[in-house]
Formats: C-alpha cells, sequence, structure tokens
C-alpha cells in the first residue's frame, strides 16, 4: 500500500538537487570509495583544525562535562551560556551591537533557513510574499525549500571580466526590483558556489534597499565572517538591526555535529525558537560545548585566520594551476575569481553539452562534480550560462584534486 502525499509532502519528498547531491557525495565517501570526489561542500581534513576538536573532546571526557552535554535537553533557541559567550564574542571580535537575545541557536544553518524562508515568505492573507536572491549563482540548498510554489525569485548578475580567463559577478542594481510581495533579500557570501564575496558598496546599497523597503537583508556567512573566514580581501559584514546573518559551525570543520547560529532581531530569535520547538524540540549541545571556550579565548578566530583561510587559499591556487595548464587555451573557459569559500567555479563559454550531460560523462570516469544549473532558481525565464558551468571542490587531498581536474578538462577539450 502506497499512501497518498500531501502537496507538501510531494514538495519535499520528490527528488531535488540537494537530495542527488547529498546522495552522490555521500556515496562517493563511503561505498565508492575510489570516486573522486570534487563535489561535495564538506570542510577539508586539516590536521591542526582536526587536533583542536580532538583536543577539545577529550578535555570534555576528562572534566566531565561530556555527561551534562549529552544528557540534558537545552532550550530551543540554544543553550542560555552558549548565547551569553557568542554574543559577548560577537560585540568584542566584531563590533556587533548583540546580546543573547539577537541569538538563535539552530540544528543547523540548513534547517534554520528553511524556517527564515517559509517564516517570512509565502501565503500571507490573500498575497503570496516571495524570497529575492540578488545575485544568481546561488546555494543549491535553498532552492527546494519553499513550502509554497513560486515563493523564490532571482536576480542574474552582471557577468564581468576582470583578467584573462577570469570573471566576477556583481549584484544588477539596474535590473533588481523591490516589488511589495518581497519579504527579504538572501545572499550567500561568499557564495556558494562562485566564491564571490559582495563588494562594501554591494552590502551597503543592498541594505539600503532592505531598509528602504522595510524587509530583513539575509546574508549567510556559512564559508565566511567571523568563522571560518575564508574570505581573501578581509571584508567583513556588520550586522545591523534588521539584518538576519548565519553562522555555522560546519566549515570549521564540524558538519557532523549540526549547529548554526542566527543572528537577528530579538522577535526574529524568538520566533524561531518557537518552530525550532515544535520541529526539532532542542538544538544538539554538543557544538556549542565544544565551541563555548574557544570562543571565550578567541581560539577559533585565531585559527581561522592563521590556518584554515591560508590552507583554502593555497588550495584554491593549486587548483586553478592544475586546472589551467590542462585546459590552456585549447576551449574558451573562465574561473570566478577566487575571493573565498572551497570552489572553483568554471565558465566554459559555449560549450557543446549540457553542463548536466558533462557532469554524466565525468561520472563514468568517477569523476564527481556539480553541474551549474543547480544553483540558478527562482527565474521565470531561462538561462543558459549555468548550463555551461561547473562547480569544482579542491577539499579532497591534492593528488585527488589534480586527478579529477585533469580529468575533468580532457572530457571538456573531447566535448568541442
Ligand atoms: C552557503 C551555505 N549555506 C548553508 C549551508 C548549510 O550548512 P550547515 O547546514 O551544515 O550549517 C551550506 C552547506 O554547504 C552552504 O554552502
Amino acid at each position: 500500500m502506497r499512501p497518498t502525499f500531501s502537496d507538501i509532502g510531494q514538495r519535499l519528498a520528490g527528488p531535488s538537487g540537494i537530495q542527488e547531491l547529498m546522495d552522490d557525495c555521500g556515496a562517493a565517501l563511503t561505498t565508492h570509495p575510489d570516486m573522486r570526489m570534487l563535489g561535495g561542500g564538506q570542510p577539508a581534513a586539516i590536521p591542526e583544525v582536526q587536533q583542536l576538536w580532538r583536543d577539545r573532546m577529550h578535555a570534555m571526557l576528562d572534566d566531565g562535562s561530556i555527561d551534562r552535554t549529552l544528557l540534558n535537553y537545552d532550550p530551543p533557541g540554544g543553550n542560555p551560556l552558549f548565547r551569553e559567550t557568542f554574543a559577548a564574542f560577537l560585540n568584542r571580535e566584531c563590533g556587533w551591537n548583540v546580546t543573547r537575545e539577537n541569538i538563535a541557536v539552530m540544528p543547523s544553518s540548513q534547517s534554520a533557513f528553511f524556517l527564515l524562508f517559509n517564516l517570512l515568505a509565502g501565503e500571507t492573507g490573500t498575497t503570496r510574499r516571495r524570497i529575492l536572491f540578488p545575485l544568481l549563482p546561488e546555494y543549491i540548498g535553498y532552492a527546494n525549500q519553499a513550502l509554497s510554489p513560486g515563493q523564490f525569485t532571482a536576480c542574474l548578475p552582471r557577468i564581468v571580466e576582470t583578467a584573462p580567463h577570469e570573471i566576477k559577478y556583481h549584484v544588477d542594481f539596474d535590473q533588481l526590483r523591490i516589488t511589495p510581495d518581497i519579504a527579504a533579500m538572501c545572499v550567500s557570501c561568499p557564495t556558494n558556489p562562485t566564491g564571490n564575496v559582495l563588494t562594501q558598496n554591494e552590502f551597503d546599497s543592498l541594505h539600503a534597499l532592505a531598509d528602504a523597503h522595510g524587509i530583513p537583508l539575509i546574508i549567510d556567512n556559512a564559508y565566511g565572517h567571523p568563522f571560518p573566514g575564508v574570505i581573501h580581501n578581509g571584508f567583513q559584514p556588520k550586522w545591523q538591526p534588521g539584518m538576519i546573518f548565519s553562522i555555522s559551525m560546519s566549515k570549521v570543520g564540524l558538519p557532523g555535529v549540526r549547529t548554526a547560529m542566527i543572528v537577528a532581531d530579538p522577535h526574529i530569535v524568538k520566533a524561531l525558537s518557537n518552530m525550532n520547538a515544535i520541529v526539532s524540540l532542542a538544538n544538539g549541545n554538543l557544538g556549542q560545548a565544544l565551541l563555548m571556550p574557544l570562543l571565550k579565548d578567541d581560539t577559533l578566530v585565531r585559527f581561522g585566520a592563521s590556518i584554515i583561510r591560508p590552507f583554502y587559499r593555497e588550495r584554491s591556487d593549486f587548483a586553478k594551476s592544475v586546472l589551467a595548464a590542462a585546459l590552456g587555451d585549447r576551449v574558451p573557459w573562465a574561473l570566478h575569481a577566487q575571493e573565498g569559500a572551497f570552489f572553483l567555479w568554471l565558465w566554459v563559454n559555449g560549450l557543446p553539452i549540457s553542463a548536466a550531460e558533462l557532469y554524466r560523462r565525468l561520472k563514468e570516469r568517477k569523476v564527481l562534480v556539480i553541474p551549474g544549473h543547480y544553483f540558478a532558481f527562482g527565474l521565470e525565464q531561462d538561462w543558459r550560462h549555468p548550463h555551461e558551468c561547473l562547480r569544482l571542490t579542491y577539499s579532497q587531498p591534492e593528488h585527488i584534486v589534480r586527478e579529477g581536474l585533469e580529468i575533468i578538462a580532457d572530457e571538456i577539450i573531447r566535448s568541442f
């Protein structure tokens, strides 16, 4: 017997880009260890960072705090002591004027965005309110999170050539329209998949637009400020009242603890906590307990600046040089400027096959990538550009990245 699924059930339970991605990546890392994993968003195994988490776990075992941590349910908005510590950290380290009333702990930023998008947008009385993504391409994980159809809309970027074989996406303010149905704007910074970092001007202009229309500007800092801090040009977006910032523990090497923090006005924090009680009862405690002392003594931000960011910078340069050597001038290609995050975003202008077909051919050759079209959503018109793009991760060991990139280049050249 097969029960009938509700409309919402079908939206969430049907196939989606993020589910295919997570299934493929999960299989690559477990049942197909011979697959070269240039697909996922997991952080690299950085020895110093892994040692940091091991040391913290030993300390929690030694001082007995592990028992308290595992035994108790926290309030749904997070451990009050952790919220206090995190607010103090943000004041001290980032200069944000926040208290614990501005902090909601959530069971991952993925679930925080699901709650936020459906809190702010969707059917509202007789109208439908929408989330605007002002700068496509944007994070694949948002694409299927709306509970009602038409809840997302998006704006195409201005594509600027910044150097030979290099482009940068800019917000196209000439095309960006904040109509009365727009409930909030959302940007990941650095952007997954492109590594784009908003300029200070773009950030200020988006903030001014959001303010003028009385809507929140949501910034997803999963890869950025204040940790893991993988932003190469030093940009540090400043939270201000009315904004909603998301900060995840995942990219400092802890995707397994499934914990993120939302920084927002108290009524948004309260709403998220209430929703979290319904959906999850409480958050996992482990991430908060692991992080707390490292926020107090600033170890975590120091690790970001001195270990994590340089690691990814070096990897990014390495991956770029391998790919550039393999592609040469044989096909028209460009990478997005490497401004942050963990990815290369490759555009092959005039690619004769779709990125989806390229993905399939690469998978047969045991290389996993993410085709670009998954990162274009909320659009009413066709957009060819992302069908010519791939997102490539360089967080796996160097020999895997090199082999993978050389096979990708070979397959692209063959397709012309
Ligand atoms: C931009 C962005 N936001 C949010 C997430 C979700 O992170 P998590 O749910 O692990 O906190 C990811 C994961 O890769 C991401 O790339």
